[in-house]
């Protein structure tokens, strides 16, 4: 495990448990991807660069770099100088002139992975403090390779780091300019893998608002297709993810190979094939709108991208993104603790509620053994509706009489913890800020701002701004004793023009609005380590690793319908831990969909998140009010597993149009869980038979619902029979745990 140079044949291996990732260097100038995948361990592999297909040897052959240059598998392409395919970097001087080449100078190997300023980051500690903004810590290796463009004298470092229990091979770059003039970076992705097109589909997730991370597959066909955000946030519609695949892989076989962006703004995830049937992924920042000025002397840090590859499917590839993340990313000390079931009045009361009423749904619950109330928007400025207020951050003493810590003592007396609902990034039109800083949201001189749910953005470039922002969450969670933030985004970014950056800085606002969000983040996290802090952005769109790295949890979807959620959380635990999904059981008929579903099976699913309740618990029915207790005890019981276990996909009710179903096994193999949901009744079918995955062999197992024992293997290879139910939208839980004698 680690990363060596080999001198002799210029080649670096980057070597994780399972996997190998081969650079090399050749004549001393191009850096080029040799390989990724299965462990090779032999430096030989040089040979596959294939540089004498399509050599280039300045003194011999000038003529032919076009040709070399548009087939070499760069490691980090540039545009201008004859590779035509997609670039990563692409530089014009003062002058207007664009081109760019870059030549291996050097390179470093060290222990630890150096943090990344103002950006998430993965870092090697298993800890919550993460490596800090310039720390080195143990547990993994660094490699930096640092290349020039001599032309323009701009330095570029490709930073690659490998952790000792992961497969993740981590990108970031660097660009420096050690020139004398200013240079405009038109387009900075973060890496770039080449592949052999060997029958590959390629898979994203995308979806909708209310329809998040719907797991698309289609096959890989020439030219460039992929996913993309300019809505200034990682977005409802496509997520920053892409991966190819076997086509005839599934689950547990064949190979993959992912990208994922650890960033929370507009992406580019893309892969390319090209005339020689070659694959190129690239994954970073989006070009579009995006130019930054790099002054002499200064730098510019492309965010980090998560290359993955698995051999065994979609399956493995999903047990490392969910351990990278739980062990290297996720900072909060909440990451391996129970999150108290909290009860949520959104969709209770939307924004007709007082202090009376919130405090009759604090006692309710507490009697069913809910552990906390969120009071969500519409408790601050004249908030009666969606229409004004957002940046008014006053309590509103209407609704809250006697103040919001006479909120939150009432409702901790009930013995409930207390959470509040912001949405920090937004200004009303209809709003003291706005009467009095209408400068402060993004705008372009003259034009009139599109509104997005009757509300405009804030500038986040502005430190001033970001201050405000800040400042106005901090002072009230000074104010009181509020143990949770749900920290709300509603609207994507348009119009995004600062009144405060000279004209050729605002090819930089997208980008800086992202860097002013997390330095929010930041300062709230470190100001407030207790607090649990809940992403959300109408729902998830801006579930992404850049945020996980400041919430261990995020709002998964607005959508509450259980069988909805099904296929969302599908999607989303492809990539990330079920530690990390938020899900709430809601009330029927649901209120997006319409659909009424048993309340056992919102239970089901909802348990496979975060949990909680977001309904009118004092107007439900005695015997869901009775159902809650039950549900509650479940979770107490199976929070742990959930939290810490591995995650196992068993069937997809998307592909099979029937029934879903999926596992989540101990790490030490102790007990697993399988929960299954009949979406739609079949006629005459006998009971289905699911392979139960991830089990000790030849361990013992006892279904604990019917006391049945039967080894590891007989209920993998053998299999759980799940009897036909009556009926649509049935859910059952089964618990499988260990009884081998000592
Ligand atoms: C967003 C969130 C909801 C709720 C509302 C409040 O849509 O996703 O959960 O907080 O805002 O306005």
């Amino acid at each position: 495990m680690g990363i060596i140079f080999h001198e002799e044949e210029q080649v670096f291996q980057i070597e994780t448990p399972n996997t190998e990732y081969w650079i090399g260097i050749v004549d001393g100038a191009y850096l080029g991807h040799i390989y990724y995948g299965k462990k090779i361990g032999d430096a030989h592999c040089v040979y596959l660069l294939r540089t004498e297909e399509r050599p280039f040897v300045p003194s011999k052959n000038r003529r032919d770099k076009c040709s070399f240059a548009d087939s070499f598998p760069f490691e980090y392409p540039t545009w201008g100088t004859g590779d035509f395919r997609e670039s990563c970097l692409s530089i014009r001087n003062a002058k207007g002139y664009r081109g760019c080449e870059l030549f291996y100078e050097s390179h470093e190997i060290f222990d630890g992975k150096p943090g990344l300023k103002g950006l998430p980051a993965t870092f090697c500690k298993s800890d919550r403090a993460g490596a800090g903004e310039s720390g080195l810590n143990a547990g993994g290796q660094t490699l930096e390779i640092t290349c020039r463009d001599p032309f323009l004298n701009v330095k570029v470092v490709l930073r690659y780091s490998v952790f000792d229990d992961n497969d993740a091979v981590v990108r970031s770059a660097e660009i420096v300019n050690e020139g004398a003039k200013e240079l405009y970076l038109e387009k900075v992705l973060s890496a770039c893998l080449t592949l052999e097109d060997e029958d590959y589909d390629y898979l994203t997730l995308n979806g909708s608002w209310a329809r998040e991370r719907h797991i698309e597959k289609s096959p890989v066909s020439y030219g460039k297709q992929g996913v993309d955000s300019g809505r200034g946030i990682s977005s409802h519609q496509e997520h920053p993810f892409i991966a190819v695949m076997d086509r005839k892989g599934d689950q547990d076989r064949g190979a993959v190979y992912a990208m994922h962006f650890v960033y929370s703004g507009n992406f580019l995830a893309q892969v390319e094939k090209n005339q020689f049937d070659s694959l190129r992924m690239v994954m970073g920042i989006h070009p579009e709108g995006f130019t930054w000025v790099l002054a002499p002397g200064a730098s510019f840090t492309a965010p980090e991208v998560v290359c993955m590859y698995s051999s065994e499917g979609l399956g493995k590839m999903s047990h490392n993104f969910h351990d990278l993340y739980r062990s290297h990313l996720i900072r909060s000390p909440y990451l391996h603790q129970e999150r108290p079931v909290l009860i949520n009045n959104w969709e209770a009361t939307y924004f007709d509620f007082d202090t009376e009423k919130l405090i009759s749904i604090a006692r309710e619950a507490k009697k069913h053994g809910i552990e906390m109330l969120v009071m969500d928007d519409g408790w601050f400025g004249q908030r009666d509706n969606d229409q004004c207020s957002l940046g008014d951050w006053v309590v509103n003493s209407r609704k809250l009489k006697g103040g919001l810590n006479y909120l939150v003592e009432q409702v901790k007396a009930e013995g409930l913890k207390f959470g509040i609902w912001f949405e920090p990034e937004m200004v009303s039109p209809n709003s003291e800020l706005y009467r009095l800083h209408s400068d402060w949201a993004l705008q372009i001189p003259g034009r009139p701002a599109t509104q997005g749910r009757a509300q405009y953005v804030l500038d986040l470039s502005q430190p001033e701004v970001v201050d405000y922002a800040y400042q106005s969450v901090a002072k009230i969670l000074r104010s009181a004793d509020i143990s949770y933030v749900k920290w709300d985004m509603n609207r994507p970014l348009t119009d995004v023009g600062s009144l405060h950056l000279e004209g050729k800085y605002q090819g930089e606002l997208f980008h800086r609005y992202v860097l002013g969000l997390y330095e929010m983040q930041e300062r709230l996290i470190t100001e407030f380590p207790d607090l649990l802090l809940e992403n959300c952005a109408s729902g998830g769109g801006r579930f992404d690793p850049g945020m996980l790295y400041y919430s261990p949890q995020i709002w998964c979807s607005d959508d509450t319908d259980a069988i909805e959620r099904l296929t969302i959380q599908e999607g989303t635990a492809l990539l990330y831990p079920l530690s990390t999904m938020g899900a709430h059981v809601s009330d029927c008929p649901n209120h997006i969909v319409g659909r009424t579903t048993p309340f056992a099976t919102r239970g089901h699913v909802a348990l496979a998140g975060t949990f909680g309740y977001e309904l009118d618990i004092t107007r439900i029915s005695a015997a869901q009010q009775a159902e809650i207790s039950g549900q509650v005890a479940l979770y107490h019981k199976i929070q742990p597993l959930v939290r810490e276990g591995d995650y196992y996909r068993l069937a997809s009710w998307r592909e099979n149009h029937h029934y879903d179903a999926w596992e989540v096994v101990a790490k030490d193999k102790s007990e697993a869980l399988v929960t299954v949901v009949q979406v739609v009744a079949q006629a005459a079918m006998r009971s289905r038979r699911i392979h139960v995955k991830g089990l000790a062999e030849d361990s013992q197992y006892r279904l604990e619902e019917t006391g049945q024992v039967g080894t590891g293997k007989l209920w993998m290879e053998g299999g759980l029979l799940i009897p036909r139910y009556e009926g649509d939208f049935i859910s059952r839980i089964y618990h499988f745990v260990r009884v081998d004698e000592e």
